[in-house]
């Protein structure tokens, strides 16, 4: 294994690279708070500038990146490794410091099932106990295909090991497909977590929890979380879930055995698309999912804490309402963009 030295704001912060982990990896797994979001080159947070040094890039004209950014010699630190000793500028903050030291892990698929027509659970072992915060993500690498993605885990800590995911089926999506299509009990892939700054804090604002698509499952697991940490003891939970057809919000059976269910939690399912068949088969709500967050809380949507995830487009939608319509306070807002 290879490694290099990754020298970050001058001579006091450094760390060392092995040749599987990126920039960003590396300085997490070192302690360091480097800034990140999506793990996957899309959202940018995790630019750097490269004082000295050779990377490679894990991703040829990542959406992260401008054209700017390359002349202005900016990587991202999610998809370049270090491939000698290197120096770059960043802004570290003491938010992104891990809260769990991040290792990567054997992991043993052992099953799936349906949660709707499209999303599975996929279940997990490791050897070692599954640390985490709900609402946090891993990173799974597919050994066969070379090629790593990001899951939020939709369960708990705990010291069984198990890692349990909620995809969703991506029309020719490489890591969908192989989980879909291919994948075997026993078969071994890798697992890299946890991470990410969503996951579930403890104060005293009622929570509301927002699914759009594939957000399911970080919003199920902080739910779970808020469940059994005891925090619904003195405030409520809303969960809102967006999907286009009635087909795709039936997911209300995963909260129903919480034992606040019905007096502390509450689950909105709501709907997008008015077609014909979604009139004939759902007489629930119809609109976009932040819509209904904003008509159902009202006024008081300013003293809520805030949990989302799901495409972006939707990601936007609700934190344009939340901090630009409502100026909901930015530290009450905790999301991620599943790109
Ligand atoms: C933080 C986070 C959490 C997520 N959690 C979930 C979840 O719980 N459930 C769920 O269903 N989906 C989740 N996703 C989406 C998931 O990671 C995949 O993007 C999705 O499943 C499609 O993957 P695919 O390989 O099937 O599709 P593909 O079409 O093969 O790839 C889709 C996306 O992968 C990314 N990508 C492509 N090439 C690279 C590369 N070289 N390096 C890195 N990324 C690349 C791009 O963003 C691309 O749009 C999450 C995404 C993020 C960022
Ligand atoms: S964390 Fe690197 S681009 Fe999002």
């Amino acid at each position: 294994m290879v490694s290099n030295q990754i020298n970050i704001n001058g001579e006091k912060d450094v760390c060392m690279q092995h040749s599987e982990d990126t920039v960003l990896l590396a300085s997490l797994r070192s302690g360091f708070g480097f800034p990140y979001e999506c793990n996957a080159g899309s959202c940018g947070s995790c630019k750097y500038e490269l004082l000295c040094g050779q990377v490679e890039s894990l991703f040829d004209n990542p959406p992260g990146l401008t054209a700017r950014d390359i002349r202005k010699n900016m990587h991202l630190g999610c998809q370049t490794r270090a491939i000698s000793d290197i120096s770059i500028k960043t802004r570290l903050s003491d938010e992104y410091v891990p809260l769990t030291k991040t290792e990567r892990l054997k992991a043993r698929f052992v099953g799936a099932h349906d949660v709707t027509h499209d999303i599975k659970e996929f279940v997990f072992v490791t050897d070692q106990a599954a640390n985490f915060q709900p609402g946090q993500y891993a990173l799974l690498t597919f050994p066969n295909l070379g090629i790593k993605r990001a899951y939020s885990m939709s369960n708990l800590a705990n010291s069984k090991g198990e890692w349990c995911f909620q995809i969703r089926k991506v029309p020719n999506g490489k890591s969908t497909d192989f989980l879909f299509n291919e994948i075997s009990v026993s078969d071994v892939i890798e697992i890299d977590a946890p991470y990410g700054m969503a996951y579930v804090r403890d104060n005293s604002r009622n929570i509301v929890c927002v699914a759009g698509g594939s957000g399911l499952a970080p919003m199920v697991s902080i739910t779970k979380g808020a469940s059994e940490q005891g925090l619904l003891k003195n405030k409520n939970l809303h969960f809102f879930y967006g999907g286009r057809s009635y087909r795709d919000v039936g997911v209300e059976s995963q909260l129903t055995n919480l034992p606040e269910f019905g007096t502390k939690i509450f689950f909105h399912p709501v709907v997008s698309e008015s077609s014909e068949e979604n009139l004939k088969h759902w007489s629930g709500e119809f609109g976009f999912v932040h819509e209904s967050v904003e008509k159902r809380l009202g006024g008081d949507i300013k003293d809520y804490e805030f949990y989302f995830a799901g495409p972006p487009p939707m990601t936007k939608s609700l934190q344009e309402t939340l901090m630009l319509k409502h100026q909901v306070p930015f530290n009450q807002i905790h999301f991620d963009r599943f790109f």
